[in-house]
């Protein structure tokens, strides 16, 4: 489990002049105790006393509304509200008078970059991912020569080259594996190539560019999936692992790996799918479980980014910091937003879902 706070934010909260509160417990799972809350000058106590009164409420998921009850009216909610699916927890929130901040809804501009808990959560994900493939995997990731024999190196395919798959790339790459990378915008081509891996694309096929807005993926032609299926069978069918990671903003993610596609891998070979909690990538994963297929691995977390709990929580800590405090009005003693990030984050505001993403 992830905390929005750490010891460092609530100092720096505190000498903007904040009033800040942590929930009892809320730090353990990533090694910050309840003291070293304190020592930063928080108070610490149950999440009804701590959000009692409170003008903002800072989370990793956003809190069940029951708990919000007595935050002070209007107050400003600023976790991640996984919006598009929960639409009747963003309702009950425009319905509870409280203003909510999806993290998620950050505007990909360079100036929000330090604010974006997507990327610095996917980030991570996509470490731990390699992490854990490689240790469910029953060989090594490097070739080593030794008296006995030499170990061949793994062969790693990223699909879905993000922010999480160029950080898988580079953890595969300094494992010592053979890397290769495969996605439907064709600027990351250059990318994975400068990361020492090769770029498995389809090529000379209609609709072959699937960058939409603000650097996303779109939903791509269907001679284009049918062109992108074949090239990956003939490929998938040589790796030893495989990570997927591709996901499309306010849809399921994208089916990359059939089961048939598993069937023609090596036993012994793993598929972690960092997308099978909005959906799965791969044919037949199943959250928090390592399935044996084909005598293939299939594994995927329902949470990634909580599996390094102490390093993420970390960085979304700063997230919300830099987020707020880019935007502290010293006169009033809060943050008041300005349009272009305000409009992209605010879901709900005085009784209303003001977002325009939810709009229809
Ligand atoms: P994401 O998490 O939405 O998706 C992961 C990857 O899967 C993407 O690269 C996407 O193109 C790919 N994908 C989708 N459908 C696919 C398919 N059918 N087959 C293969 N791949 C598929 O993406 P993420 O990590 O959020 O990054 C998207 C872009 O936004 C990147 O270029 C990133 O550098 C950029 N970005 C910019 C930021 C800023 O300027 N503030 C902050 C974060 C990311």
């Amino acid at each position: 489990m992830r905390v929005a706070a750490t010891p460092e934010t609530v100092k720096k909260f505190i000498a903007l002049g904040a009033v800040v509160s942590v929930e009892a417990g809320a730090g353990l799972a990533a090694a910050i105790s309840d003291e070293a809350y304190r020592e930063a000058g928080a108070q610490v106590c149950t999440a009804a006393q701590a959000i009692k009164g409170a003008d903002i409420v800072l989370g990793v998921q956003a809190p069940d509304l029951a708990l919000l009850k007595d935050a002070n009216p209007g107050a400003w909610v600023a976790a991640l509200f996984d919006p598009f699916v929960q639409k009747d927890q963003v309702n009950a929130y425009a319905k509870a008078g409280l203003e909510a901040l999806s993290m998620e809804f950050m505007p990909r501009i360079t100036r929000a970059q330090s604010m974006d808990v997507l990327s610095s959560q996917s980030n991570l994900a996509g470490y731990k991912a390699v992490i854990a493939a490689a240790d469910q995997y029953g060989r090594a990731f490097p070739m080593m020569m030794t008296a006995a024999g030499t170990v061949q190196a793994a062969r790693v395919f990223v699909m879905g080259v993000g922010v999480a798959g160029l950080q898988a790339i580079a953890t595969a790459r300094r494992l010592g594996a053979q890397v290769s990378a495969t996605d439907v915008r064709s600027a990351t081509k250059e990318q994975i190539q400068s990361l020492g891996a090769k770029p498995i694309f389809v090529e000379n096929v209609a609709g072959i560019e699937g960058e939409g807005s603000g650097g996303y993926a779109t939903e791509m032609s269907p001679e284009y999936q049918a062109a992108q299926a074949e090239l990956v069978s003939s490929h998938i069918a040589k790796q030893d692992i495989v990570i997927t990671t591709a996901l499309i903003p306010g849809r399921k993610a994208p089916r990359l790996v059939s089961d048939a596609q598993i069937a023609s891998m090596k036993p012994g070979s793993v598929l972690f799918d960092l997308a099978v909690a909005q959906g799965g990538n791969v044919e037949g994963s199943v959250a928090d479980q390592v399935i044996e297929k084909h005598g293939v691995f299939i594994m995927g977390y329902s949470n990634t980014p909580a599996h390094l709990a102490a390093d993420t929580s970390a960085l979304f800590a700063r997230n919300h910091y830099n987020f707020l405090s880019a935007f502290w009005d010293k006169e009033q003693g809060r943050p008041v937003l300005d349009e272009e990030i305000g409009n992209a984050v605010r879901l709900t505001q005085g009784g209303k879902i003001v977002n325009e993403r939810l709009a229809g």
